[in-house]
């Protein structure tokens, strides 16, 4: 780790592929740099955006611009702009823009963006450079590294995609002013995720943080901590094929909260709202093992109460729905249930269940019916 007043480098090592990872305040101006030295090299660069985030950093792109870069705007926000009729739109702008094949794309957004573009990225010419400008918390502590890039379809989410690493990482945390309070509350979900799933310091960090907003003072190094995390999870297991831990440890809370978002509907949960409700039903699950002491789950509950996330159902669902739901999971191995189970605060590891009464249990205890 490199780090001088204005920023830290982090460096996901990857042999030929490795990349940095550059956090702080101000970090636009390192963006901006990149793309000057990409018009000086006539290297074509798009950056591509959503609509909120275009009006936002309206001056950010201005500059963008100047510097030569040309600027691409999904059609709409949110899921529904990771669908295969915008990555074709998406491809068409890059080939408008001349993009070539020494041409680079720049996704300055969320993870939805992000996911979207990286996947242009990887696909068009069968592979441009990327950059990550993550704009939300969550995208930059998690869905910005990695190189999971891809895009939904109506089976499912995230079903077509590649794993396509970006060349660089740059986490403005400036750019999390303009974010709404409840998608920052969402992310916080994800940043609670790390310090369950492998560092116990990072979680007392958060005990002791109270509620997190975009100024806390200790926000840019929580980021850095969760990025040091991913880094060292891509690193051993990139493509998620351990069969034991490895990447699939990142979903931990998420068995439980895909199923959440899809029984409810996409979209009346923000994502992380439904990690936050699964991670408490993971450390229950973990009680009822016999994995976990069962005060950990009251810490956690508390954590993520502070940071205003839910820790039950709004309003009730069935528990049949949300139990099928998790059958399609992507971790399911030849019909057995896989989740991330945590053995202590800041350790974890991946187990099959085929409890279905305990499951349905757990379900009806944060208001399922
Ligand atoms: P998002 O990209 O939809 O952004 C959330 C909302 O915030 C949107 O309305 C967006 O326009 C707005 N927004 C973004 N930045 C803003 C800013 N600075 N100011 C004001 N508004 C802003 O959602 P998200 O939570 O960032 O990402 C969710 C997506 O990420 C999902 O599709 C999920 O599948 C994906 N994801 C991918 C990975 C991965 O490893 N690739 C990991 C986790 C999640
Ligand atoms: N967010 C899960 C992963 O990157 O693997």
């Amino acid at each position: 780790m490199e780090k001088n007043l204005a920023s830290t480098t982090l460096t996901v090592a990857l042999g030929e592929r490795a990349y940095p990872i550059r956090i702080g305040a101000g970090q636009r101006a390192s963006v901006l740099q990149r793309l000057r030295e990409c018009a000086m090299e006539r290297r074509p660069v798009l950056v591509a955006t959503c609509p909120p985030v275009a009006e936002c950093l309206a001056d950010f792109l201005r500059e963008a611009e100047a510097a030569g870069a040309r600027i691409y705007q999904t059609t709409c926000d949110g899921e529904p702009a990771k669908s295969a009729a915008e990555l074709s739109r998406l491809w068409e702008a890059l080939a408008a823009a001349r993009v070539d094949r020494t041409g680079m794309v720049v996704a300055l957004g969320g993870g939805v963006v992000g996911d979207l573009a990286g996947f242009a990225a990887a696909s068009f010419l069968r592979g441009v450079d990327f950059v990550q400008v993550p704009t939300t918390l969550l995208a930059m502590v998690d869905s910005s590294v990695g190189g999971k890039t891809g895009i939904n379809l109506a089976a499912g989410k995230n079903l077509a995609g590649a794993f396509y690493q970006p060349q660089a990482v740059f986490v403005d945390t400036d750019m999390l002013a303009t974010l709404p309070p409840r998608e920052f509350a969402a992310g916080m979900a994800e940043v609670i995720k790390y310090g369950l799933l492998g560092d116990a310091a990072l979680f007392a960090r958060l005990e002791c943080g109270g509620k997190f907003d975009w100024q806390h003072s200790e926000l840019t190094g929580i980021i850095e901590r969760c990025c040091a995390i991913k880094a060292e999870i891509v690193k051993a297991d990139e493509r998620e094929t351990a069969r034991e831990g490895g990447r699939a440890l990142l979903n931990l809370g998420h068995t439980f909260g895909h199923a959440i978002e899809k029984v409810a509907g996409y979209g009346v949960y923000l994502h992380g709202e439904a990690v936050a409700i699964g991670l408490v039903l993971a450390a229950r699950l973990s009680a009822a093992l016999g994995l976990l002491p069962p005060e950990a789950e009251e810490k956690i509950v508390a954590v993520l109460r502070t940071n205003v996330l839910p820790v039950a159902l709004r309003e009730p669902l069935s528990a049949e729905a949300l139990l099928a739901a998790m059958r399609l999971d992507k971790k399911v191995r030849q019909g057995a249930l896989r989740f991330v189970v945590l053995t202590a605060i800041g350790q974890s590891a991946t187990r099959e269940v085929d409890d279905v009464d305990l499951l349905r249990r757990l379900w009806v205890g944060v208001g399922a019916e």
